[in-house]
């Protein structure tokens, strides 16, 4: 089926009013659980790097139905702007987060914000979902573009050690060197770079540490056949997600933060100069 992101966004969001539209909606609890794991790895790095928080100035491309709003918003962050290509999720946020400037449009396409930019610009999962290099090349240079001098872009993804692999129709992974070009082109550098998962989302085989990538795999593969097997019974299912998702936390919590990278879902920060 081909993937046609505004169709895409607003039909998935519309399907869902919370966590259950973004991340592995199909798994149920588990996905709130690992949810979790992203809020950690986040706030890990707004403390490693973002100095005079909560008094910052955010921008967020790409919010989905609000989890990261949310967290601002109980952090107490008063300014924070941010653009969704979800025709849906942006009206959803919209009534849920009225002091803050939330619009419809496409990170890809020329953006108008102000020009003394933002302490703090995220992208969290979204870069991966533009698939034409050329777009990607152009939301990530305006995400840089609008960052404030001495300020802070994060973003996610799963790196590849070399060039691009398309996984899935609506998920195209880019190296680390694919992405440091682009900050160098615009007076970013790559500051910051630990895991947010190392076995509680689906690895890949090409990136760090491939061998883990290919144990992680094995395990991930288990996990989420057993709870996608029964989707039929919702409640069932989140038993087994929570169950399953404790045996996995301990390894987890652990792996995360012992390890330097890998091949699992990763934060970064990089600085402009
Ligand atoms: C996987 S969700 C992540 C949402 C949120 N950042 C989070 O971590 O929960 C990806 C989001 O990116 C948005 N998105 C995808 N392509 C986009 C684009 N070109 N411009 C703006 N938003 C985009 C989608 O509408 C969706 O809300």
């Amino acid at each position: 089926m081909a993937y046609i992101p505004l169709e895409f966004w607003s039909e998935l969001v519309r399907s869902g009013s919370d966590l259950s539209a973004v991340g592995h909606p199909a798994l149920g609890a588990y996905n709130r659980i690992a949810y979790h794991f992203r809020l950690e790895a986040f706030r890990r790095a707004i403390g490693a790097s973002v100095p005079h928080w909560p008094n910052v100035r955010i921008f967020e491309g790409g919010f989905g139905v609000g989890f990261y709003l949310q967290y601002y918003a109980h952090e107490g962050v008063r300014s924070v702007a941010g653009i969704d290509l979800s025709v849906a999720a942006v009206a959803m946020v919209q009534g849920r987060f009225q002091e803050f400037r939330l619009v419809q449009g496409d990170l890809s396409e020329q953006l108008a914000f102000p020009e003394d930019g933002f302490d703090l610009v995220t992208a969290t999962d979204v870069l991966y979902h533009i698939v034409d290099d050329r777009r990607w090349h152009q939301a990530l240079a305006q995400l840089c573009d609008l960052v404030a001098p001495g300020g802070a872009l994060l973003l996610t993804d799963k790196f590849p050690r070399e060039g691009i692999r398309q996984a899935f129709p609506h998920v195209r992974r880019r190296s680390l060197s694919e992405y440091k070009c682009v900050f160098e082109e615009r007076g970013l550098k790559l500051e910051y770079i630990r895991p947010v998962f190392v076995l509680m989302d689906d690895p890949i085989t090409c990136g760090a540490m491939r061998w883990l990538g290919y144990l992680s795999l094995a395990q991930w593969t288990v996990v989420q056949k057993v709870i996608r097997m029964l989707w039929h019974w919702p409640w069932l299912r989140d038993v087994v997600a929570v169950f399953l998702a404790g045996l996995q936390f301990p390894f987890e919590w652990a792996l995360v933060r012992l390890l330097d990278r890998t091949p699992n879902l990763e934060i970064l920060v990089a600085r402009k100069i």
